[in-house]
């Protein structure tokens, strides 16, 4: 059994399915990266997965339960958590009160052990954690969408376009990251990429999705090497 079950989803925001038939699956302590052009429906996935956009069709599991229709926040309570496109984060109100707004589902006494960890892993949220977030820098808002993310202890953490719009080193920065809070948290990883050589160098295993079709799967390095992957996503 694997820990994400997506079994020929199809979802839609009104009466027209934007995926058809979207088969995967995530184990335990992988990263998956999905990659595919603008509107081929990376995003409606991930938020598919929780809960926020509807399915006319399929089904999803997680930890062997089926999380199908349940809302989003019994999904984060199940263990799975998402760091949005364009990082969402909430410009007003400080970076210790956005990190908050990532612990609802967390016991009162667990949250400041959390909150400790989430600090170690970017300490960059540390040095700023009374500023507002809204005048944080693109790549510390990106820390910090994760990082609020990474506070529900998450067992399967969705990252949607992390690098958009940052600049190669701060993308780098991200990457190193994230690979250290993966493995030290043994996460389950979902990348949703452009940026589709970093994420193939930071996932162990891909799918391509083109217009709300799964196209191809594979591990990391195969896609990297497929003729198809190189001529589309890679510029070769
Ligand atoms: N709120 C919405 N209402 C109606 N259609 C939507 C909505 N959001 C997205 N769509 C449509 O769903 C399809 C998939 O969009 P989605 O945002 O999932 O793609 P994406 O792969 O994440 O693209 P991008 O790389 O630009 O973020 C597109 O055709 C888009 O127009
Ligand atoms: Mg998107």
């Amino acid at each position: 059994m694997s820990l994400l079950e997506v079994d020929g989803t199809c979802a839609t925001y009104g009466t027209v399915a934007v995926t058809h038939d979207v088969s995967f699956t995530v184990e335990a302590n992988e990263i998956v990266a999905l990659v595919g052009a603008n509107g081929a429906g990376k995003s409606s996935t991930l938020m598919a997965i929780l809960g926020m956009v509807r399915l006319i069709a399929g089904r999803i599991r997680f930890a062997g339960n089926d999380i199908t229709g349940l809302a989003p926040h019994a999904i984060v309570r199940q263990g799975i958590a998402l760091s949005p496109e364009g990082r969402r984060v909430f410009a007003a109100t400080s970076v210790h009160e956005n990190l908050m707004a990532g612990a609802h589902t967390l016991r009162k006494a667990d949250i400041q052990e959390r909150l400790e960890q989430v600090l170690t892993y970017f300490p960059r949220l540390r040095e700023r954690f009374r500023q507002m977030a809204g005048s944080l820098s693109g790549g510390e808002q990106q820390m910090l969408a994760i990082g609020r993310a990474l506070m529900s202890r998450p067992k399967l953490l969705m990252l949607d376009e992390p690098s958009l719009g940052l600049a190669p080193v701060m993308v780098q920065r991200i990457g190193e990251l994230l690979r250290e809070i993966q493995s030290r948290e043994q996460l389950a990883v979902i990348l949703a990429e452009q940026n589709v050589n970093w994420a193939l160098k930071l996932a162990s295993r891909g799918l391509t999705i083109e217009v709300g079709h799964v196209k191809l799967t594979g591990s990391a390095s195969e896609l990297r090497n497929n003729d198809y992957v190189r001529k589309a996503y890679l510029g070769a």
